[in-house]
């Protein structure tokens, strides 16, 4: 049962059923928070130090002090993981519980840390393609922060849903940022392109093991602006993260992207980042 899996919260292992905070938390009261999303494969951590980097620079952008080390961090969710499944770890830190709600940072409080662990349930389409929409990009300066102030993600993700697609695909002043969940990337004449890092994008992981794989097997890539032109006459476009991994989008504002078939180039990079999850 869901309610008996064990979470942590603030130093203690226990049922989420029996997990709570204050209502005074200010993850609760402001979105004042950040968090991260760590896959697990059969018990390892997946590219752990970058997420803890990640994790770091968040951490910084909110102006909150690292709780913990590196090596505490992973004592800290090991307990949580399970060598036999395909996971990943959701770790949110917020400011805390503060006395009152104010704006103001409080003084002399602790972070509420808390970290729960679920299975990886394969994305549907992933194989086949998904449909996605480019929409204006109403976020904010901090893309580059994993705050859990998500409101404009979910707003978009559902605008997405609500018109049939399985992702919103944002663009800001003509160029695309990235997905409302998810990096973008585009073959564009024969070149794997990805924008490039910034305020405007979360640095994803995926992202960065993709570039990695590119370069190492010589697959043309570079990271560069996309405007909405060259994403609507791509040869094909992906979306990647944590938890879906890399998924073609083989429709894009009701056109077909190329033949409306996942393209050769996603092909090999989805066999490339299957045999290296294999390999670590
Ligand atoms: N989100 N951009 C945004 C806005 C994201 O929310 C995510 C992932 C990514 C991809 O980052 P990574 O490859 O490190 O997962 C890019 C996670 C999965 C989430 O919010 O659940």
């Amino acid at each position: 049962m869901l309610e008996n899996k064990i979470v942590y919260l603030n130093g203690e292992y226990l049922p989420l059923a029996e997990a709570k905070i204050s209502v005074l938390d200010r993850g609760f009261l402001f979105g004042d928070g950040i968090y991260e999303v760590i896959p697990s494969y059969y018990g390892r951590l997946f590219h752990f130090q970058q997420h803890l980097e990640r994790l770091e620079n968040s951490l910084a952008a909110i102006r909150l002090a690292n709780p913990y080390t590196s090596e505490q961090w992973h004592s800290l969710l090991e307990p949580l993981l399970d060598a036999g499944r395909n996971q990943y770890i959701y770790l949110q830190i917020t400011r805390g519980v503060a006395p009152k709600r104010d704006h103001a940072f409080p003084e002399n409080v602790q972070p509420t840390v808390f970290a729960m662990c679920s299975d990886i349930v394969p994305f549907a389409g992933k194989d086949t393609g998904i449909k996605a929409v480019t929409m204006d990009d109403s976020r904010w300066k901090l893309c580059n922060a994993k705050t859990i102030t998500l409101l404009a993600n979910i707003l978009h993700r559902q605008d997405a849903l609500d018109q049939g697609s399985a992702e919103a695909i944002l663009v800001r002043d003509d160029y695309v940022t990235e997905g409302a969940a998810s990096n973008v990337f585009a073959v564009i004449d024969g070149i794997l392109v990805t924008p490039p890092k910034g305020n405007d994008i979360l640095p994803g992981i995926t992202r960065d093991v993709i570039l990695e794989i590119a370069h190492k097997n010589h697959i043309a890539c570079r990271e560069d602006i996309i405007l909405l032109s060259q994403l609507k006459s791509a040869d094909e476009i992906w979306v990647s993260s944590s938890t879906r991994e890399i998924i073609p989008v083989v429709e894009l504002d009701g056109q077909p992207v190329a033949d409306g078939k996942p393209g050769p180039v996603w092909q090999q990079m989805d066999q490339l980042f299957q045999a290296y999850k294999q390999s670590l």
